[in-house]
């Protein structure tokens, strides 16, 4: 199974603002930049429960029909997401991408600052691509904060 990274951030790496939002993606227009090609490609989203809370504020759900996986160590309520497939796990990365080899997906899209931060620490993301926008926003949630040194690609 193959596990990718897919994500937006402003030339000074932030991935969203303090307040989490992220009306920066938008600067310099909209050119394409593969992301449909990308999305339709993978058969699981598997996100941090932080973006989780943040997508539950944009009312219509996100995803679609796509099978989300929401990381967490505690318990989530999924009774306001409407019309999605959505389930909870936790643990290691390497483990949850284990399970979801097992359970036979073959592409998992994985999201969220911290999220993304632990899986390329576990060494398990094959493909990073981060679409830099140009705009600075001085300050927000970092993509690349302090975390361990890792040989994470495999490509
Ligand atoms: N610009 C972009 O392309 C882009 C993409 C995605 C997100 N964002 C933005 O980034 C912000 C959120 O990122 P973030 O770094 O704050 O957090 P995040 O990665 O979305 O969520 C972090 C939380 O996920 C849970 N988690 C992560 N890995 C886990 C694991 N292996 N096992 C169990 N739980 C795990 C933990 O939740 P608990 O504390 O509940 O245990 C952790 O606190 C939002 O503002 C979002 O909109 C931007």
């Amino acid at each position: 199974m193959k596990l990718s990274v897919f994500c937006g951030v402003s030339v000074d790496g932030f991935l969203a603002r303090l307040n989490h939002a992220l009306d920066f993606l938008d600067a310099g227009g909209q050119e394409p930049h593969g992301f449909e090609e990308f999305y339709a490609s993978v058969d699981v989203v598997v996100i941090g429960r932080k973006t989780f809370e943040v997508v539950l504020t944009f009312g219509k759900w996100f995803y679609g029909k796509k099978r989300v996986v929401v990381l967490s160590s505690r318990p989530l309520d999924f009774s306001t997401v409407k019309g999605g497939v959505v389930e909870q796990m936790s643990g290691e990365p390497a483990e949850i991408a284990a399970e979801l080899k097992a359970r036979g997906f073959k592409h998992a899209y994985i999201d969220g600052g911290i999220t993304i931060r632990r899986f390329l620490a576990a060494g398990v993301i094959d493909r990073l691509v981060i679409t830099r926008v140009p705009v600075l926003i001085g300050e927000g949630i970092l993509l690349s904060a302090r975390c361990p040194a890792t040989s994470a690609f495999t490509t």
